[in-house]
């Protein structure tokens, strides 16, 4: 088994990797574009930090976590999302002090012990985005814009944003009576985790992809005949900034998020073309969890994206991803002898900015010739006792086969000319 990957994880191999460097730079590039800067946190944290964050009775808290006890017999969690970790930096660092809104923004590896499927994994990446200290619904439209603006830039089209108001500790604890009250009669047709979450937490309800818990949650109340009139402003100014971007979306009621630090907005970007794991991005609102982390009263709002699921969007809607365009040359030599100099050249060449490859398996020059071709070099470089001698080097044109002795002096303006276009 030694050669398994564990399950619910991903190689990311080299045939792939263009794909990831492609959406990473894009990433940086509109993020930093709308202000934010990158923070990156540990892989682990304190088990006692996503307990707290992401609260008591949610899946990822009770099932999910990857849990485990240091040497000192102290709780540490891989993190299962990023936005606990950036607040515990933020109030760690004293980030506030440096301005009253931080913009930041991460990307990395999440843990999660879920039932592996297409789209879910154990090991996942995620991007995300926190605007933490801003209370007005604006920078809820912003956050929400940057995180669409990623996928256009990186070329996807079909998304659908999904959004809803989730209340705040004034009008929830009324939604949920009124929840309450309406599934108590019909608790027996729930399944047995809906009615666990009828005791616990019965917004998670609404998540239930239960058919028969779908029948019966189609009748219940709709918080937007709860939200106190603060909530309701947020949502009808979000709504209307949204508008004026020309931002589509879909008022869904029954969206709720599996984390329970939200407040006001939430919302989640689908994409139809993926199957039950639908969604490629998700976020919201968290007014109290820099409070619940033990700081002082500092309203804030995020995103975070899942990249395998964007990539296998991108993958879906045959989106072409710019290239690697390879190594540009190969320094051959006709004998082992010449192998020091010719690392010598290859790294004279490599200081510019030119990819360069050579052998190091000893091989003849008719098999090295045979590597530059897979390898789709333009230039060859050939090294022999006579050119060494002489201090040149035979170039062969690898498009159309001239071949040219040039000095060794002369090698790396000639390449430069010819491979990066400067003379
Ligand atoms: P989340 O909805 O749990 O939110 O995750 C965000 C995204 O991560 C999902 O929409 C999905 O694309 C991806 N994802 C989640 N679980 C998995 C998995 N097991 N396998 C593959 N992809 C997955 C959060 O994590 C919040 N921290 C988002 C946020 C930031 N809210 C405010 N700020």
């Amino acid at each position: 088994m030694l050669a398994r990957l564990p399950k619910g994880t991903n190689d990311i191999l080299p045939s792939q990797i263009d794909c990831w460097y492609y959406l990473e730079n894009t990433i940086k590039k509109v993020l930093q574009n709308y202000g934010y800067r990158e923070i990156r946190t540990p892989a682990f944290e304190h088990t006692e930090l996503f307990v707290r964050g992401i609260g008591e009775t949610t899946d990822i808290v009770q099932k999910e976590m990857f849990t485990f006890q240091d040497r000192k017999g102290r709780s540490l969690t891989l993190r299962p999302e990023g936005t606990a970790p950036v607040v515990r930096a933020y109030l760690e660092h004293n980030i506030g002090r440096e301005s009253p809104l931080s913009k930041l923004f991460y990307m990395g590896s999440m843990f999660r012990c879920e039932r592996p499927q297409a789209g879910r994994y154990r090991q996942f990446n995620q991007f995300g985005a926190e605007a933490i200290g801003s209370p007005f619904p604006e920078i809820d439209a912003e956050i929400i814009a940057s995180a669409l603006s990623v996928c256009k830039e990186l070329g996807l089209t079909d998304l659908k944003l999904m959004l809803n108001s989730v209340g705040c500790r004034e009008c929830r604890p009324q939604y949920l009576k009124a929840l309450k009250d309406y599934f108590k009669e019909k608790k027996d047709s729930l399944c047995a985790d809906c009615k666990e979450r009828y005791e616990q937490n019965p917004l998670r309800i609404l998540d239930c992809k239960k058919e028969k818990c779908r029948i019966v949650i189609k009748g219940c109340p709709s918080i937007f005949d709860y939200l106190c009139q603060d909530c309701a402003n947020h949502f009808n100014t979000l709504t209307y900034c949204l508008d004026n971007v020309g931002i589509t979306y879909q008022v869904n009621p029954l969206l709720v998020r599996g984390l329970d630090y939200y407040t006001k907005t939430a919302f989640e970007i689908i994409s139809e073309q993926l199957g039950a794991q639908n969604a490629v991005c998700g976020g919201g609102r968290y007014d109290y969890l820099v409070e619940e982390l033990g700081g002082k009263h500092t309203p804030a709002v995020g995103f975070a994206a899942g990249t395998e699921r964007i990539i296998e969007t991108m993958v879906k809607q045959n989106i072409k991803i710019p290239a690697w365009d390879g190594v540009k040359v190969f320094v051959a030599v006709t004998g082992q002898e010449q192998t020091v100099s010719a690392l010598s050249i290859a790294n004279k060449i490599r200081e510019k900015g030119i990819s360069v490859e050579m052998d190091f398996l000893a091989k003849s020059l008719k098999s090295q010739m045979r590597t530059a071709n897979k390898l789709l070099v333009p230039y060859v470089l050939i090294l022999g006792p006579e050119e060494l001698k002489e201090e040149k080097i035979t170039v062969k044109n690898m498009e159309n086969g001239v071949q040219e002795e040039i000095s060794l002096d002369d090698i790396l303006p000639y390449l430069q000319k010819h491979i990066s276009g400067n003379s």
